[in-house]
């Protein structure tokens, strides 16, 4: 299998920050909910990162920038309104989307972006009283006034609600709310992250800053609202196989190659996803110890991946990308296989599967 080349590629997912508002307990930003990822840097791109790594004749060729990332929040970053218009001014018919828990800046902030973006994806998991549980250090009339002042400037978005056993009740009310108010689309998610070394657990414990648990966020009950990949990995054990077996083994689908799509740190590094992006590790964590080993063999290490310092050719058709990467996804060189590669886009997609129904109907 083969990865594109530099002139395939056409879309962009960008992280503009790593700093967030929110501590969110599954997002690596934090350890689980409670204090700061010890190994995360804080960066930001600015808007002359933008113009350097993006001049005119690259946008022109360009389909999409997508801005979502791993650790951070788009809606905080200094320069977000600035690098939207320059991106729009460069190529008007450029898709821009953004996603983003809502809960800050000020309204003409999200009047300003309904002008200049395709979508805003608003990350709302539950109504008032429910939503700070998983989205911790957000506002709900905060959050409403963001909606409200993007929706009222004639912006188009989204809902995604992230179900678990505390909001499952609200899903048909939170999704009228969404008509109400004038969303255009209301997606359930079902989170693939109640994933411990292939086992689906049913509780995960939120921390706080200062040490213990606060609380534990469970699955959701409904059959529906479960992620149905997670009862094919409970099948590996049937099969004998174990989870580390599996991801060293399973066929790859890259999903970079399948959308043509690129992913920028925060920091200014380019990988081929946001998975293989994933190198701060909030805990020890062996795949995350592989992508940087596999960094770790170029001869200028994480600094070959600048795209302050690098072109965007010369990265991708660079050898991470083109070899080391390549090699991450081949049964027969084990030594260099990512289980990134494994988890995100092995045969049992539980990635893909967050925005499946079941098919069998929740109970009400
Ligand atoms: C790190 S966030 C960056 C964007 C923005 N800060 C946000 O949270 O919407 C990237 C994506 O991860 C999603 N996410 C956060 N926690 C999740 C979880 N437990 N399961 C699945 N997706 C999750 C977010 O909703 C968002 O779509
Ligand atoms: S809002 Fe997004 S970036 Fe911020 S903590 Fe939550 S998931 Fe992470
Ligand atoms: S995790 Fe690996 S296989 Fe999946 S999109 Fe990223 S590079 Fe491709």
């Amino acid at each position: 299998m083969r990865i594109y080349s530099a002139s395939e590629v056409c879309r962009v997912h960008v992280e503009l920050t790593t700093r967030c508002n929110a501590a969110c307990p599954m997002c690596p930003r934090t350890r689980a909910g409670g204090e700061k990822n010890p190994n995360l840097p804080l960066a930001e791109l600015s808007l002359a990162d933008f113009q350097r790594m993006f001049p005119p004749e690259l946008l022109r060729r360009l389909k999409q920038f997508l801005f979502c990332g791993n650790y951070g929040d788009a809606m905080v970053a200094r320069d977000t309104l600035p690098i939207c218009e320059y991106l729009r001014r460069e190529n008007p018919k450029l898709r821009l989307k953004l996603v983003t828990n809502g809960s800050g800046r000020e309204a003409e902030f999200w009047a300003a972006l309904a002008k200049l973006v395709t979508t805003v994806t608003f990350s709302i998991d539950g109504l008032y009283e429910t939503n700070a549980l998983y989205r911790r250090r957000t506002s709900w009339p905060r959050v409403m006034a963001a909606v409200q002042a993007y929706l009222g400037a004639g912006g188009r978005a989204e809902w995604d609600f992230l179900v678990f056993r505390h909001n499952e009740h609200q899903v048909a009310e939170a999704e009228a709310l969404a008509k109400q108010l004038g969303f255009a689309k209301f997606n359930l998610k079902r989170s693939q992250r109640f994933l411990v070394e292939g086992q689906a657990v049913e509780r995960f414990p939120v921390l706080r800053a200062g040490g213990g648990v606060a609380y534990s966020l469970e699955l959701p009950q409904a059959p529906d609202y479960q992620n149905s990949g997670f009862v094919k990995l409970s099948s590996l054990r049937e099969r004998g196989q174990s989870y580390q077996e599996y991801l060293l083994s399973t066929r790859i689908a890259c999903k970079a190659v399948r959308d043509e799509q690129v992913y920028l740190s925060g920091t200014g590094h380019l990988f081929p996803c946001c998975w293989l992006g994933q190198i701060y590790d909030s805990w020890p964590s062996p795949m995350a110890a592989e992508i940087r080993a596999r960094i770790a063999e170029l001869s200028g290490g994480l600094a070959s991946l600048d795209l302050r310092q690098h072109s965007f050719h010369e990265i991708i058709d660079g050898p991470f990308f083109q070899q080391l990467v390549v090699r991450g996804w081949s049964p027969s060189a084990p030594d260099g296989r990512l289980s990134a590669c494994g988890r995100m886009c092995g045969e049992i997609d539980t990635h893909s599967r967050q925005w499946e129904s079941s098919g069998s109907a929740p109970a009400s």
